[in-house]
């Protein structure tokens, strides 16, 4: 790893650039503390860069963050971008990210901190200790296949439709990440799809229990219908480890999976490409939450979902496994400690905002 990790930021839109703020925080904190050196680059997407650009991505800023060690994402959206057309909405600057930088896999932990146990409108005993990984395939499906359109119809009305498409060697690069990251923690795999309906999904079954059978033997893996996993994340949750998905099964069953948690403010992603030759992988990493266009502006939003992206982006993209062990540590303290940002508020808890959540964390890293 060079000396200077080159980090793009990118705020966004609502309460992304207050999250990010913190992270940015605790990024000089450790570049002061830890003698890092980070190079640090901002930029704008979604309705902020709309607004300045009239694009929700600029060229130049997909280029920055092609050539970046690690993308930081705040999030995109908000009512005041709704009218605009399609192709100029910011959800499709961090869509054509996704696509262009070649983010096929999308880490979506979905854990329980203990200090957190009673949040969830799960009984304590179905999540406590909850630690699953849901991954999502993100750069194919029916988000990206052709065709896909809208239609006058010859007898009036009009025919709205897209294509659920995947190749063999997209199930098989996003299969081998299920194996790999399944060997580092408790080595199962539930491969999920509809091969019941869909064609799509009998390939997907298909490739996976072909991989499974090669290169797949040291660990445990299984099949599921969709609509069951749904339903077992709910019931029992705990029987999981990987979920590995396609990209609009893996869009729901993340929410599901987050919201058995109880906060999704506190719950972060990555988006990794492949390694290219020199070991080198392009990366973003996202809180789990959306703009929250409602609460943006009021220093109230949970900065911990954005912090524990860093953390990810530290272990996965910068080789510096210790620091994003000592950041998660941080968090679990100032939890412990009963600090709380409104939305994961219960009772006998201190309510604090952004920024002053942003303090306690770097406090606990000193
Ligand atoms: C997500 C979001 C996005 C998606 C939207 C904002 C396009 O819901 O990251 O899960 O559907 O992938
Ligand atoms: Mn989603």
């Amino acid at each position: 790893m060079a000396a200077n990790r080159k980090l793009l930021v990118l705020p966004g839109d609502g309460i992304g650039p207050e999250v990010v703020g913190q992270v940015l925080r605790v990024i000089d904190w450790l570049g002061e503390k830890r003698a890092l050196s980070f190079d640090l680059q901002e930029g704008l997407v979604g309705g902020a860069a709309y607004d300045v650009h009239g694009t929700p991505l600029t060229d130049e800023t997909l280029a920055d963050a092609i050539s970046a060690d690690a993308v930081l994402f705040g999030s995109v959206g908000g009512p005041k971008y709704d009218e605009l057309p399609f192709e100029l909405k910011p959800e499709r600057g961090l869509l054509r990210l996704r696509k262009e930088m070649d983010l096929f896999a999308n880490l979506r932990p979905a854990m329980v901190f203990d200090a957190m146990v009673d949040s969830s409108t799960l009984k304590k005993e179905v999540i406590e200790g909850l630690d699953i990984l849901i991954l999502r395939e993100l750069t194919g499906g029916i988000y990206f296949a052709e065709p896909r359109g809208i239609e006058e119809l010859p007898e009036g009305g009009k025919k709205g439709y897209d294509t659920n498409l995947y190749t063999t060697p997209e199930i098989e690069r996003i299969g081998r990440v299920a194996i790999d990251l399944a060997r580092k923690r408790r080595g199962k795999v539930t491969s999920v799809e509809k091969s019941n309906v869909m064609m799509s999904g009998i390939l997907w079954r298909e490739v996976m229990e072909e991989l499974f059978q090669s290169e797949g033997q040291d660990i445990e893996t299984e099949h599921m219908y969709a609509d069951n996993c749904g339903m077992q994340l709910v019931r029992n949750p705990k029987q999981f480890d990987v979920i590995v998905t396609d990209n609009l099964f893996g869009d729901i069953l993340s929410d599901e999976a987050a919201m058995l948690t109880g906060s999704l403010g506190l719950l972060p992603s990555a988006s990794l490409g492949a390694k290219d030759k020199n070991g080198k992988m392009r990366s973003m990493y996202e809180p789990i939450h959306g703009s929250a266009p409602d609460i943006a502006g009021k220093g109230i939003a949970n900065p911990i979902a954005s912090v524990l992206s860093l953390s990810m982006a530290l272990r996965y993209s910068l080789d510096l496994d210790s620091e994003a062990n000592s950041l998660d540590l941080a968090v679990q303290q100032v939890l412990d400690d009963g600090l709380r940002t409104k939305d994961i508020i219960s009772a006998g808890k201190k309510e604090v905002g952004t920024s002053v959540m942003g303090d306690a964390i770097i406090a606990k890293l000193k």
